[in-house]
């Protein structure tokens, strides 16, 4: 029978592909403040790292493939009616055939206006000062900083409180309100988490498997059950 799958995604699901997640021991934030590179205050303080540090992963975005995990979560589809919730900034789900995908934190491949958060523009290149929306406006990364709000959250909310099954795949679960989302799983439905070093469920009473893998070895785990 076809069923409502929910994915939600975090940076262990790209590891494979060769972007660094935030938290491990290599992760991103290693040699940088969060709060220089990811918040409004940071942005203040110096546009031109912040500006620095995103042109890099944007230019790394560009050279990446998508990896295993993300075609067999796009494999899904054949079966099953699927959404994708990604707190990642990357396209790889989007590049691997995923049909529903929602960003959470943004787009790397996308700015905004610094005055409209409703002027955004696709962008592939680097960005610089000086850069402007169609009104003179410095544009910013379209990436949803620390202390900002998260404007998909209530579409995600929705999304998950009709989930049949919930996939997670690749989090730390400490970043909210996006690890908050699996509390509005129905209580009845299973849910499924592939993470190498897997965190503490806590705000759930669904029966929930641990699959302690890399994305792409929990992902052929998963399509090779009876969902
Ligand atoms: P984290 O870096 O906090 O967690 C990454 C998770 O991926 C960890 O639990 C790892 O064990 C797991 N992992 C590592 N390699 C893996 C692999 N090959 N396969 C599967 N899992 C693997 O990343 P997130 O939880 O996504 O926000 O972080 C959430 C948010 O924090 C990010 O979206 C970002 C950051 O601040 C913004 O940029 C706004």
């Amino acid at each position: 029978m076809k069923k409502k799958i929910v994915i939600l995604s975090g940076a262990g699901m790209s590891a494979e592909s060769g972007i660094k997640t935030f938290r491990d021991a290599d992760g991103l934030w290693e040699g940088h403040d969060i709060m220089e590179v990811a918040s409004p205050i940071g942005w203040v303080k110096n546009p031109d790292l912040v500006l620095d540090f995103y042109n890099k992963r944007r230019a790394q975005l560009l050279e990446v493939e998508p990896n295993r995990g993300h075609y067999l979560v796009a494999e899904l589809e054949k079966k099953h009616e699927v959404y994708v919730i990604t707190q990642n900034v990357d396209d790889l789900h989007e590049r691997s055939g995923s049909t529903n995908v929602l960003h959470l934190h943004g787009e790397l491949f996308k700015v905004r206006s610094t005055k409209s958060d409703t002027l955004i523009y696709d962008w592939r290149k680097d960005l610089h000062l000086g850069d402007v929306d169609h009104e003179g406006n410095q544009l910013r990364p379209h990436i949803v900083w620390f202390g900002e709000e998260v404007p998909a959250i209530d579409q995600a909310i929705k999304i998950v409180q009709d989930a049949d099954i919930l996939i997670v795949i690749g989090t730390s679960l400490q970043v909210y309100p996006a690890a908050g989302l699996i509390s509005y799983a129905n209580n009845q439905i299973p849910i499924y988490y592939i993470d190498p070093k897997p965190a503490t469920m806590y705000d759930v009473a669904n029966a929930v498997t641990v699959i302690p893998m890399t994305a792409g070895e929990g992902m052929e785990k998963i399509i090779s059950y009876e969902l």
